[in-house]
């Protein structure tokens, strides 16, 4: 892969959410010994759910120091916290009302808020956390997303103007597919992680990822082919069934299992 990410193909569930749990208890414990603190942004849709419930179960739940981690979110659908389409829901239910974590350490996007004073509410809230002012970008410790069949992730969808932002680190795009606003962190947000972990499993998402990591011409502009964290690391966790279009080469990129911590 060129922009020099790590693919990990996962042969079933129980793999894919073992590894997954590994990484995110990996990066938690380093970044807690490096700066007594681990922030994390959460990805939304279905894919991450049973990590998160994972998270939240013996042995992984023993491992994190929960309070000293700090949850935010990559995305969020303009919608109540209490409702079906609720990314913050999703993340509550699963794994933060499970775990002993104190309130303020969830800092969930207002989705019933007005869209483009909830992005500039939660701007606020990321500069004032990593305490970043001016063109800096607050570096999170770890980003978790996942991807759309059309190369989506986060809320950054193909053709939006949210792609080009570049002062901005938390916008509010009309996504015309969807007839509704969405809460997205920008690219160089993203970009300016200490780790990036991409979850995909499925064989709905197969041609997709094997469009990307194949590099096939005509992906460039993909969302998703965007993420190119500067000076962090990109990791694909992939299972079987998503990995099926990937080339051998593509498959040879495949990192080591993830460096147990
Ligand atoms: C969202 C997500 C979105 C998601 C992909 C994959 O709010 O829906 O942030 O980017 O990660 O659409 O969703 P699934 O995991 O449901 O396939």
């Amino acid at each position: 892969m060129d922009s020099g990410g790590e693919i990990v193909v996962c042969p079933d569930a129980a793999d894919f959410g073992r590894r997954a749990a590994e990484e995110f208890v990996g990066a938690a414990e380093r970044a807690i010994a490096a700066a007594g603190r681990f922030s994390v942004a959460l990805a939304g849709g279905s894919t991450p759910r049973s990590l998160y419930g994972l998270l939240a179960e013996a042995p992984w739940r023993n491992r994190i120091d929960w309070s000293r981690c700090h949850f935010f979110w990559g995305d969020e659908r303009c919608v109540p916290p209490d409702h079906p389409d609720s990314n913050y829901r999703m993340a509550r239910e699963s794994l933060l009302s499970r775990v002993p974590l104190a309130n303020e350490n969830v800092h969930r996007m207002a989705g019933e808020k007005a869209p483009d004073s909830a992005a500039r509410e939660y701007e606020q809230t990321l500069r004032t956390f990593f305490g970043v002012t001016g063109s800096r970008w607050p570096r999170f410790d770890l980003i978790l997303l996942g991807i759309g069949e059309d190369g989506h992730t986060a809320s950054l969808f193909p053709g939006s103007e949210a792609l080009a932002e570049s002062r901005r680190l938390v916008v509010a795009p009309y996504v015309e597919k969807l007839r509704s606003h969405r809460l997205t962190l920008t690219l160089p947000v993203i970009n300016a992680a200490a780790q990036v972990m991409f979850l995909v499993s499925g064989e709905s998402k197969s041609s997709m990822v094997g469009a990307i990591l194949n590099n096939e011409t005509n992906t460039e502009t993909l969302p998703v082919k965007r993420v190119n964290p500067k000076s962090g690391r990109l990791l694909w966790l992939v299972d079987q069934e998503a990995a099926g279009s990937l080339k051998p080469m593509a498959r040879s990129a495949a990192g080591t299992p993830p460096k147990s911590r």
